[in-house]
């Protein structure tokens, strides 16, 4: 086996990365790889989904049926099916939760040892208007004796215990950025080869950074504590930056260093995201890349979730930010 210490140079393609990387971990038999893999499978199909996006409503352009002979879904649901559909055929997965299905999808599989949490599809409301989305999951190893039903203890665990975590990112380009807890890697893929490629090796954030991205129109609603961060940044002259769709947003402060908050508001009084298919698994990768994500009080990964699908308030980003945001929300 190769050395999986030894770097690999950029370029190198996704798979034979995974297959490098499988050294890191002890009695690994290759399912969380394969894993990865399907989900780099299913991203592909995602991404050529969203790419005829645009498409869809100009009669007789794609038709109103797919390949398959199903009906045109909107993308979200039809993101869920595809994922769904990649980590049954897999064979590594037990059961999966999504942001989608109101119930745990057990899928009766006795060898898998795995659960995925996932948002099929992030940042909906700009699927329509081509602006750039998502996708995050988060894996986790089955507690209770493989071969039997899932139990809720299977299903609520804190982020802490997650042995994967990742994005895909439908922008300018599509990346999938990864972790299994060490460090993380991001991979553009190169549609006319079908290949993903290593092109961001060992992503750490800054420090410190000057971006704040918060939906700044909910202000009035926010706590003191909090708009008194808001005016810091304001005085400080940072820079706005709130696309609305969560990937991307993260994803460009884990590059150029920066803080991304959802806060409770009086409309979404827990917050509007969701600790179990989007803050745990970007926690547990900002974390990796030496950021911090917290409740405001909290590290995530520490949260025990109580509900599949629970909103949480999120604060990540940069230490330094997450930090001064927490210092003043809490002094008031
Ligand atoms: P989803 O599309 O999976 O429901 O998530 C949308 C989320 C997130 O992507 C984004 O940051 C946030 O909603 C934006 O919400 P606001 O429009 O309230 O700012
Ligand atoms: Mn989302
Ligand atoms: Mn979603």
């Amino acid at each position: 086996m190769e050395d999986s210490r030894i770097a690999l140079p950029i370029g190198t393609a996704l798979d034979r990365f995974i297959k490098n990387k499988q050294g890191e971990f002890q009695y690994a038999t290759g399912e969380l790889s394969q894993l990865l893999r399907d989900m780099a499978l299913a991203g592909k199909v995602v991404n050529r989904e969203i790419n005829k996006a645009g498409l869809i409503n100009i009669a007789g352009a794609i038709g109103t049926q797919n390949i398959q002979g199903e009906d045109q879904q909107k993308l979200d649901v039809l993101a869920n099916i595809r994922f769904i559909r990649a980590l049954t055929k897999g064979g590594e997965v037990c059961a999966i939760i999504s942001e989608e299905d109101e119930e745990v999808i057990d899928l009766s599989n006795n060898k898998g040892k795995y659960v995925v949490a996932i948002d099929p599809l992030d940042g909906s409301s700009n699927i329509d208007v081509n602006v750039s989305i998502g996708t995050i999951f988060s894996v986790y190893r089955r507690v209770t004796p493989i071969g039997n039903p899932i139990q809720k203890e299977d299903i609520l665990q804190k982020g802490d215990k997650q042995v994967a975590a990742g994005y895909l990112l439908y922008g300018s380009s599509t990346m999938l950025v990864y972790t299994t807890g060490h460090g993380v890697n991001g991979f553009t893929y190169e549609p006319s080869l079908g290949e993903y490629f290593l092109s961001h090796q060992d992503m750490c954030i800054p420090e410190e950074g000057n971006i704040f991205s918060i939906n700044e129109g909910s202000f009035n609603s926010f706590s003191s504590g909090l708009k008194q961060y808001i005016e810091h940044c304001r005085a400080s002259e940072y820079t706005a930056r709130y696309i609305g769709s969560l990937v991307a947003d993260f994803h460009r402060n884990l590059l150029k260093g920066g803080i991304y908050i959802y806060p409770a508001t009086a409309k979404a009084e827990k917050g509007k995201l969701r600790l179990m298919y989007e803050c745990n698994a970007l926690a547990f990768i900002i974390e990796q890349a030496g950021g911090i994500a917290s409740d405001g009080k909290k590290r995530i990964l520490d949260i025990e979730p109580t509900e599949m699908h629970q909103r949480v308030p999120f604060f990540v980003g940069s230490k330094k930010m997450v930090e001064k945001a927490e210092a003043t929300i809490n002094a008031v």
